[in-house]
């Protein structure tokens, strides 16, 4: 990779969120270049680099005519030219692709959940280390301003010790058929958007959690269509998320330590709004902090770019990411036995 200057990424697949946010991100990036798209159809592959052309050459001005398609996700990782892939299947295929683009000698930018278990995420880190390339669980919220002050402001002990963080994130999934409702590609309300609560309070509270208790409400199709969880810390802290396919939208983080507390709505999409962050720390007086927005998307894979091209070393690695995974089938195996307590295992 020396002398690189621009990481050359390619797009595993035609996932609404590579076309929508990361692809133009990438597009956008300081030190990447988007090369190639791949799609099980050829054409499915066509059709997205046409409308990423279409909407951000004008805005952008880069010249995307010879963005390269092709007909499988193999033929991309066997592609010479490209450094890294963004990978953003269904939660169930992360895994083996991830690993087949380490093999190859690809670094690779993973979406969220990294893996279906802990125990998948752990081969995708020995893959990675194995073949020296970087690996990175696409959690972009972390990559926001407002996130990353929240996390200083608790790191640097401004709340004191935290006591509780609270974090919901709900939508709702309309279409039957979209992978979140699928048993067998990983969806779920845990996988989907859980998976942000839970990574926001292990974050904060700087510690793993050694137990946790959870309910959920099953669809017909088998996923979580709803899950309620409680995650208790070392050190005596406790989180309570939410997560639903089903409800309004709500993305709201409290954090309560023993000498303040702060709260964020929108604390994990990127809006187009300014956001603001509360801090309430008596006596001090309160303090609202707003943030204009930011296109974290580009933040994490200008991060990630660094991490390949000049050595950086990744913010989050894959062990993060299995330590969540833990937390999360934990959760889960709790919702099935209908709420009992389940120590969580180190990951
Ligand atoms: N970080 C974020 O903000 C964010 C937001 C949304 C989603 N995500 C994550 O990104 C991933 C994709 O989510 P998405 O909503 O963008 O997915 P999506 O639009 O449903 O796309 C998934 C893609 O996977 C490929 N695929 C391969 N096998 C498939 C199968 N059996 N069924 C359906 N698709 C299959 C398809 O591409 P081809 O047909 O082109 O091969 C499809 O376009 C998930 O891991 C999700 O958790 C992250």
């Amino acid at each position: 990779m020396a002398g690189t200057e621009r990481l050359r990424w390619g797009v595993l697949s035609t996932a609404r969120i590579g076309r929508k946010a990361v692809a133009p991100a990438i597009v956008r990036s300081s030190n990447g270049t988007l090369l190639a798209i791949a799609s099980r159809d050829a054409e499915r592959a066509g059709e997205m680099a046409a409308e990423l052309r279409q909407e951000l050459e004008p805005s952008v001005g880069t010249d995307l005519g010879s963005l390269r398609t092709c007909g499988s996700y193999q033929a991309l990782i066997d592609d010479p030219e490209i450094d890294a892939l963004y990978v953003p299947l269904p939660n169930a295929q992360h895994a083996e692709w991830t690993i087949r683009a380490a093999e190859a000698g690809k670094h690779v930018l993973c979406e969220k959940p990294l893996a279906m278990t802990a125990s998948e995420c752990r081969a995708m880190h020995d893959a990675a280390s194995a073949h020296g390339v970087v690996l990175m669980e696409a959690f972009m919220y972390r990559f926001h301003p407002r996130i990353e002050r929240l996390i200083a402001a608790v790191r640097e002990g401004d709340l004191g010790q935290l006591r509780f963080v609270q974090a919901s994130f709900t939508f709702t999934v309309a279409d039957p058929a979209n992978i979140r409702l699928n048993l067998e590609l990983g969806g779920g309300a845990l996988m989907d958007v859980g998976c942000y609560a839970v990574n926001a309070a292990r974050t904060l509270m700087g510690v793993e959690p050694g137990e946790v208790q959870a309910r959920a409400r099953w669809s017909k199709s088998g996923v979580d269509e709803q899950l309620l969880g409680t995650l208790r810390f070392e050190g005596g802290g406790v989180a309570q998320i939410a997560c639903s396919l089903a409800a309004a939208r709500s993305e709201d983080l409290l954090v309560v330590g023993e000498k303040g507390v702060a709260r964020l709505r929108h604390a994990f999409v990127p809006t187009g709004q300014t956001v603001a962050l509360e801090f309430q720390r008596p006596p001090s007086p309160p303090e609202v902090i707003a943030f204009e927005p930011v296109d974290s998307y580009q933040r994490m894979v200008e991060h990630f770019g660094a991490c390949a091209l000049q050595g950086v070393a990744p913010r989050y690695d894959a062990l993060e990411a299995a330590a969540n995974l833990a937390a999360i089938e934990a959760l889960y195996a709790s919702a099935r036995g209908g709420g009992v307590a389940v120590d969580v295992p180190p990951a």
